[in-house]
């Protein structure tokens, strides 16, 4: 496998599914249990503050009962050995997900596209502040006291955050590799297209095609636990 020097990494629901986490289209999977009209929307939570604090009290509860799979930790591995492999090669990491288990498995060149469950927004002075209780309760924000914190999470509608270093990371890559992901929500599912188009080496690493597998020079089917570890590896070994 030919290594390029700038990997960028996206990666999905599904590389946290091993660890428990629910994914969001999978049959019986998050938003089946709220329809995506009662949380995750700004219109949502005009409506209704409480039952959407009260949801997402649940999700940042449960997710720090959840621990780094073998594909978080391969991607760390990635991320601490690449650099020391190949000259100026650097990995970034663009996820999706909301949870800290990127983080936790000691990822730190990462970028949380769609917001932290861990992090709390105040409406009122806009800072953020790591936060892992709970919101329903209407907390007072550290800094300027106004009880206006609402989840760190983006909702339907509302511009993903750090796009621009996305696109920069995108344009200065060699290599990208999505894992986990449906494919099916922009601007993330675009991505593919910004590589193909730079002619950047790709590859998907998903349990199933996702809905731009076939812009992908590669395709591996199978959960991320083993195709990850697997991946890094082989990336890795052609280092020597
Ligand atoms: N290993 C690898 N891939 C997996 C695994 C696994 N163990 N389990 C599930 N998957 C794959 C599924 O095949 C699917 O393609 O992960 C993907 C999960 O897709 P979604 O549930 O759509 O999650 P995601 O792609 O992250 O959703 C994107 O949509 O609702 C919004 O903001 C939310 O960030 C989320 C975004």
């Amino acid at each position: 496998m030919s290594t390029g020097r700038n990997i960028v990494v996206l990666t999905g629901a599904g590389v946290s599914a091993e660890s428990g986490i629910d994914t969001f289209r999978a049959e019986g999977g998050l938003w089946e249990n709220h329809r995506v009209e009662d949380v995750a929307t700004p219109e949502a939570f005009s409506r209704d503050p409480d039952l959407v604090l009260r949801f997402y009290d649940m999700r940042r509860a449960a997710i720090q009962t959840k621990e780094p799979n073998a594909a978080h930790h391969a991607l760390a591995r990635l991320e601490a050995e690449w650099p020391r492999r190949v000259v100026g090669g650097t990995v970034t990491l663009v996820t999706q997900n909301v949870d800290d288990l990127h983080e936790r498995a000691g990822s730190f060149n990462l970028i949380h596209m769609h917001g932290e469950h861990l992090n709390a927004w105040c409406r009122a002075c806009e800072m953020r502040s790591v936060w892992t209780g709970a919101l329903s309760h209407r907390p007072q924000c550290p800094q300027c006291g106004a009880r206006a914190l609402r989840p760190d999470i983006l909702w339907f509608g509302e511009m993903p955050y750090r796009m621009a270093d996305i696109y920069d990371a995108m344009h200065n890559a060699d290599m990208f590799v999505s894992i986990g992901t449906s494919g099916a929500v922009y601007p993330a599912a675009g991505l593919v297209r910004i590589a193909r188009d730079n002619g950047v080496q790709t590859l998907e690493l998903n349990l199933d095609p996702s809905q731009g597998s076939d812009l992908f020079d590669e395709s591996r089917i199978g959960p991320a636990t083993r195709l990850v570890p697997g991946w890094v590896d082989e990336m890795l070994a052609g280092t020597k």
